[in-house]
């Protein structure tokens, strides 16, 4: 089992979704959360209700935009500033938009790539080394089922969390006789605002999981005395991931574009 109480955790993308969850589950086991994402009024809120059940100093607020050039650096500046050692850190902030790939916004593109994958690799440099001195630490990077197969129509999202899936398994695959554990967390479509901004994606309705699902999913690998280097929520995307193994790159490709394509009608 692994001992929550009083360690320290980093998670970015705070503000909604899964990086609010972990941070609910974490300090319902006795961390101390450090909450960074944009925007403020939810972190802060967020803060409220963990220090209203838990006590005042269970959760720091660190507002920052993630995809500016040098946020890894300033991040780990202020928290190595005010001596903080960080015991857990959760790359969790990201995003992507369902769209043709021409049509997207070249700075968003910019900024995709800075959040989904620069920072989250600066983040894990800036924090590891100590991690591994101390022979204990956890990291979590949040990949996506989508990292099994391209994706048209969410062409950098899926290159992104491909990345993220390739780098946490390689770390994993250096560091696990370090005391240090790595996992990437793949979670297949859950309901969270990330479909909010995506109106374009498919409707999965019945075949979404629950933000609860994924974080118990993480929490129960993270207890295993041997955990996997990366695990898919769910036994539904579980098949969807492997299935991927025994098709060609070529009809993957081809069969995404089919289900991605904003322009069908559901
Ligand atoms: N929901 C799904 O179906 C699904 C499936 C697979 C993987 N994932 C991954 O799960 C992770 C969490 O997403 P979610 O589903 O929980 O969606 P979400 O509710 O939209 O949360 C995304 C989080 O990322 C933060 N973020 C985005 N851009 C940022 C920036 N520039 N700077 C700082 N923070 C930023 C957002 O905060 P602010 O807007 O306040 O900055 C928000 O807290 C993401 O990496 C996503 O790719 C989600």
């Amino acid at each position: 089992m692994v001992n929550y109480q009083g360690k320290t955790a980093l998670i970015t993308g705070a503000s909604s979704g899964l990086g609010e969850s972990y941070a609910l589950a974490l300090t319902d086991m006795g961390a101390h959360v450090i909450l960074v994402a944009r925007r403020a009024d939810r972190l802060r809120n967020l803060a409220d209700r963990i220090s209203a059940k838990h006590g005042i100093l269970a959760a720091t607020v660190l507002p920052m935009d993630l995809s500016r050039k040098d946020a890894a650096a300033s991040l780990s500046k202020i928290l190595k500033g005010r001596n903080y050692q960080i015991d857990i850190l959760i790359n969790n902030a990201g995003f992507g938009h369902a769209v043709h790939f021409i049509d997207e916004d070249p700075q968003s593109v910019i900024d995709e790539l800075t959040v989904n994958v620069s920072t989250l690799v600066e983040l894990t440099h800036a924090f590891l080394p100590a991690m591994v001195e101390r022979k204990d630490g956890i990291v979590i990077n949040i990949a996506s089922t989508a990292a099994f197969q391209s994706l048209p129509f969410m062409a950098v999202y899926a290159a992104t969390k491909a990345f993220v899936l390739s780098f946490t398994e390689a770390l994993w695959g250096e560091y696990r006789r370090s005391g240090v554990k790595i996992l990437t967390v793949c979670p297949g479509p859950t309901a969270t605002e990330f479909f909010d901004s995506n109106s374009n994606s498919p409707a999965l309705g019945k075949y979404m999981r629950t933000r609860d699902e994924v974080i118990a999913t993480t929490f129960r690998e993270l207890a295993k005395a041997r955990p996997k280097p990366s695990v898919v929520d769910g036994g539904l995307n579980k098949v969807t991931a492997l299935s991927s193994r025994f098709f060609t790159r070529r009809f993957a490709a081809k069969l995404s574009a089919v289900i991605m394509n904003p322009n069908k009608k559901n």
